[in-house]
This record gives C-alpha cells, sequence and structure tokens, in this order.
C-alpha cells in the first residue's frame, strides 16, 4: 500500500471513489483499541463497532440485548485508536424502532461514541429513518439480507434472497434506501449472483459478508477471522492460523479482500 494510501482518512467520498475506481473496501468488526490499532496499521477501510459485541464480547446467544450505551462504550475505545478507517457503528435492537428513538440513538452513537456512521438493520420499513438520519446529516449503512436482529422471527440464521419473490423485494429494498439516502449497503448472507446484481445497480459501495466476491467490499467479525468463534461461519475464515501472528492475520485479510481472493466459492453461498 502507498504511504498516501495508508494515510488519507476514509471517508464517505472516498468510499464512493473506490467504488468507481473497482477498489475494494475491506473491513472489521472492533471493540477495542488494541485491535482497533493494527486494523489501522493494516490497511483496514472501515471499522465497525458492531452489536456481534454481544455474542463474542457479553456471551450472549444473540444480539437483541446489546443496548446503546454498550455500543457507546466500546466505540469510545475504537476511536482512540481508528485514525484512517472510517468508524462505523451499530444501533442496536430497538434503538430505531420510531424517528424520534433514531434520532436520539444516532445523537448518542455519534457524540458520545464518537462514531461516523450508524448502521441499522431493516428494508422498506427503515426508509422512512434512513431518509430523517440523512436529512439530520447522519451518514447510514443500511444492512439487508439476513438481519440477526430478527433471528426469533426467522427462527435461525438463514441465507436470505434464495426465491424470486424475497430476491425482487431485496433489490427493491436496496434502491428504496439509497434513494433516501444510505451512503452504504450491507448484505448479509445472500447468493452471489443476487449480491453481484444489487452491487452492480447500486450507486452507493455495497459490503458483503456471506454475499459472495462480487460485493463493493467485505466484512467480516474479527473473531471469527482470529479462530475464536467456536463454530465460524461458512463465509468466514481462521486468517490467524494461515498466518501465525494477528498482524499478519489481518494484513493477509486486508490484502486478499483488495486482490479478489476473499471470498472464494468455498466461504459463499452460489444460490
Ligand atoms: O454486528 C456485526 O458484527 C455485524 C456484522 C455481521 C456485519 O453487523
Amino acid at each position: 500500500m502507498s504511504a498516501q494510501k495508508k494515510f488519507t482518512n476514509v471517508t464517505v467520498t472516498s468510499l464512493r471513489k473506490m467504488k468507481e475506481a473497482g477498489e475494494k473496501i475491506a473491513s472489521l468488526t472492533s471493540y477495542d483499541s488494541s485491535f482497533t490499532r493494527v486494523m489501522n496499521d493494516e490497511g483496514v477501510d472501515i471499522v465497525l463497532v458492531g452489536d456481534s459485541l454481544g455474542m463474542v464480547v457479553q456471551g450472549r446467544q444473540t444480539t437483541i440485548p446489546v443496548t446503546v450505551d454498550n455500543i457507546v462504550y466500546h466505540s469510545k475505545a475504537v476511536r482512540s485508536t481508528c485514525k484512517r478507517p472510517l468508524l462505523m457503528v451499530d444501533m442496536p435492537f430497538m434503538s430505531y424502532h420510531s424517528t424520534d428513538k433514531a434520532i436520539e440513538s444516532a445523537m448518542q452513537l455519534m457524540q458520545k461514541g464518537h462514531g461516523q456512521m450508524v448502521k441499522l438493520e431493516g428494508g422498506q420499513t427503515e426508509v422512512k429513518i434512513v431518509r430523517k438520519l440523512s436529512r439530520e446529516g447522519v451518514p447510514v449503512c443500511a444492512h439487508i439480507g439476513l438481519q440477526p436482529q430478527l433471528v426469533h422471527k426467522l427462527g435461525g440464521y438463514k441465507v436470505q434472497g434464495r426465491d424470486e419473490q424475497q430476491a425482487r423485494e431485496m433489490l427493491d429494498d436496496a434502491h428504496k434506501l439509497q434513494d433516501a439516502g444510505a451512503d452504504v449497503m450491507l448484505l448479509e448472507c445472500v447468493p452471489s449472483p443476487l449480491a453481484a446484481k444489487i452491487t452492480e445497480s447500486l450507486e452507493i459501495p455495497v459490503i458483503g459478508i456471506g454475499a459472495g466476491p462480487q460485493c463493493d467490499g467485505q466484512i467480516l467479525v474479527l473473531h471469527d477471522i482470529l479462530g475464536l468463534t467456536p463454530k465460524a461461519p461458512k463465509f468466514s475464515k481462521d486468517f490467524l492460523l494461515e498466518n501465525g501472528t494477528i498482524h499478519k492475520a489481518i494484513r493477509a485479510y486486508v490484502e486478499q479482500v483488495k486482490d479478489g481472493s476473499f471470498p472464494s466459492a468455498e466461504q459463499s453461498f452460489a444460490e
């Protein structure tokens, strides 16, 4: 990586430019200052303080118990060493069930947690909230496909968009969220051909997790790439096992996302 690129801060504008230039966006979750320092130094573009912290840090079964205060606590720690990457923070379960609540939560996450972009799960139902946040100057990442906060409604963590109608609805949702002002789209557990179609048809960058290699970028959960998750998901890979140190593991992840070798078919859903 050139010195210039390494030290230019990542912004909403540079993410768009990366999409236009065909440069892949490498993202990881982080919850503390030490791991974030490594990510900062190894060229990660977006660091997400995800509500996955409920599972990988707090030891809960789902992301549902996570609160805005939890995200703020971890985001403050991440902020201290997150210099170049864009700091994205999750809006936890029920922190955006109304427009007023969403504004209040985003205010906490940005003013106290120092987040630079909020991520929220949901399709059509969230269009009004995305529009309001966007008009108030809050950068938004819309998270569609598998939405872990709906785990009890879905009856488990399953690939989404496999049937034609679901696929059509997902594409339509993606466009409505973009039109409402979303700056980034995140696709979780979506068949690769559908993810490729959504990525190609949107102007905003699309980051995938279990969504195949044709997205504009990738994101994984830190604990999965370090082999700490007892039953790692199919779409992840243990980069520590292959590379020996945490620095090298994170560097290899960034390199493989950038050169398009991660994810391979093995970590993707063909249909
Ligand atoms: O909370 C999280 O870690 C996430 C990723 C799965 C993208 O939302």
